[in-house]
């Protein structure tokens, strides 16, 4: 049997009953003869409160207690007995009258790097090994974990099947070029020799990739299945050195047949709300966190947006909204560009006040797979942007005539035959069908507050950082 968590420990009744507690000390304080030593160990954000009174135990227990205790500091990893008392200290409900310790295992103070006092968010990221082990990234750490599975329960209680797309791919999912190449050749002998590459003696017999995005295989269950969802890692060898780009994501992509771009962004819509409404519920202890330190209102804004409706606009309209305020913007905004950042900033916190869907973009801007609109102009895109962050969430409803996907592509300059498994999708059965993906660390972004998407995944990969 697993000993008990501090989160179970915490919700037993305080009558007395012998306890024992497993974790890491956070602080240790003495007053006269009390010790008053902080111990989390994760299961929830706040630790638990065990105090020693080093005049009661039996003499020579005083003084090898009073050697383990003096020997404690930080980080050091103990096991400690004692009764669960009421607590007469503010914001704990119990503590422990601890009656032994025995330290696990010691951290020394002139080594351990993560002493008492607040510590960078840079500095952390340098040893993200050890960062789980503060409020922020432990917080963090529970809201991802409880989001991940509250994605499943999104869409499993909407009847949609959750589909394992493939990591390795020989095909880009966005037309756009941005991915990695997956090899075996000994790329730095060939070199050397001077042989020419032939990737048809590479492992695949042919070039092959990370994947930027499941969707286009979503899209070949959700036309049997009518319902799928992916959720996975992603890859984009994109140079974005910014605060919301990672060169490895986890993306959420669910597709549905039979289904308009207005199911799409409805769908998109109640999906946000539940998460928020989830962690709001299940993480409050964590949220107060973030509302107190990291994003003041935080909680507030959740609540507000789950209280909200999204504002639809049409990209069109939305460019004509950026062209009224182009003095503000160091980007000139104009019909065909792709929305900046401070665009987007705008609509979401000048012209709707919160969330804001924009349907409707140049098709010169958006991928070869969506619908294109009856103006021949603009596809049927949508962007979810959120104050703050601005893009969350990018989907459309897919091209389902097949005269026009294949002009779509071979319009990019890609051969058919590459994506000839995709265009049978529309040869055979083709029905209406749309999808969107959030990035999962958007999303954590978006509910904790944390301003940069290296804080909330525990190991980064952004260009140049590839550590642990
Ligand atoms: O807008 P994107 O590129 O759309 C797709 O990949 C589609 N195949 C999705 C679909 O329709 N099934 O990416 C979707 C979302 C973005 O809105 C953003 O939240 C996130 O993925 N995203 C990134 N997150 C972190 N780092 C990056 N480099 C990201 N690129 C996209
Ligand atoms: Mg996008």
């Amino acid at each position: 049997m697993l000993s008990p968590l501090i989160k179970e420990i915490v919700a037993l009744p305080a009558t007395s009953q012998d306890v024992t507690v497993h974790g890491w000390v956070r602080t240790k304080r003495e007053l006269k003869n009390l010790t008053f030593v902080e111990v989390n160990d994760g299961s929830c954000f706040d630790g638990i409160q065990c105090i020693f009174d080093r005049s009661r135990a039996g003499a020579g227990d005083a003084d090898s207690m009073a050697a383990d205790l003096s020997a404690l500091s930080t980080g050091a990893s103990v096991e400690i007995r004692g009764c669960l008392v009421p607590s007469p200290a503010s914001g704990q409900a119990v503590e422990v009258a601890a009656y032994s310790i025995t330290v696990i295992g010691e951290a020394p103070v002139e080594t351990y790097p993560l002493q008492k006092k607040r510590h960078s968010l840079e500095f952390l990221r340098e040893i993200a090994h050890l960062r789980a082990r503060t409020n922020t990234f432990g917080a963090v750490a529970r809201v991802r974990s409880r989001l991940a599975c509250g994605v499943h329960e999104f869409f499993q209680s909407h009847h949609f099947q959750y589909i394992h797309t493939p990591i390795i791919t020989a095909n880009d999912a966005e037309g756009a070029g941005a991915m990695f190449q997956v090899t075996t050749l000994d790329l730095g002998n060939l070199a050397a020799s001077g042989t020419a590459l032939d990737f048809g003696k590479d492992f695949f017999g042919k070039r092959a990739y990370l994947t930027v995005s499941g969707q286009l295989e979503a899209e070949t269950y959700a036309t049997a299945l009518s319902r799928v969802y992916t959720f996975g890692p992603t890859f984009r060898a994109e140079n974005s050195n910014t605060t919301r780009h990672l060169a490895e994501f986890w993306m959420i992509e669910p597709e549905m047949a039979f289904a308009t771009l207005e199911d799409n962004m409805a769908l998109a819509e109640e999906f946000l709300k539940f998460l928020f409404t989830l962690v709001l519920k299940d993480c409050a202890g964590d949220l107060a966190f973030f509302d107190a330190h990291i994003e003041k209102g935080i909680t507030s804004t959740l609540q507000s947006v789950i209280d909200s409706h999204f504002t639809h606009i049409t990209y069109t309209d939305a460019v004509a909204e950026l062209e009224k305020n182009a003095a503000t913007f160091a980007f000139k905004p104009f019909w065909g560009c792709d929305l900046q950042s401070e665009h987007e900033k705008f609509l979401t916190e000048k012209v709707a006040g919160g969330p804001v869907i924009v349907i409707d973009y140049p098709k010169e801007i958006k991928a070869f797979y969506m619908k294109l609109n009856d103006d021949e102009k603009t596809v049927r895109a949508m962007d979810v942007l959120v104050p703050r962050l601005g893009e969350i969430i990018g989907g459309s409803q897919r091209e389902e005539n097949l005269t026009k996907l294949a002009k779509g592509i071979t319009g990019l300059g890609i051969p058919l035959e590459n994506y000839s498994w995709y265009l049978d999708l529309r040869r055979y059965g083709t029905v209406p069908h749309a999808g969107f993906g959030m990035g999962f660390e958007r999303l954590i972004q978006y509910v904790t507050g944390m301003a940069n998407i290296r804080d909330v995944i525990p190991y980064p990969r952004a260009v140049g950082q590839a550590e642990f």
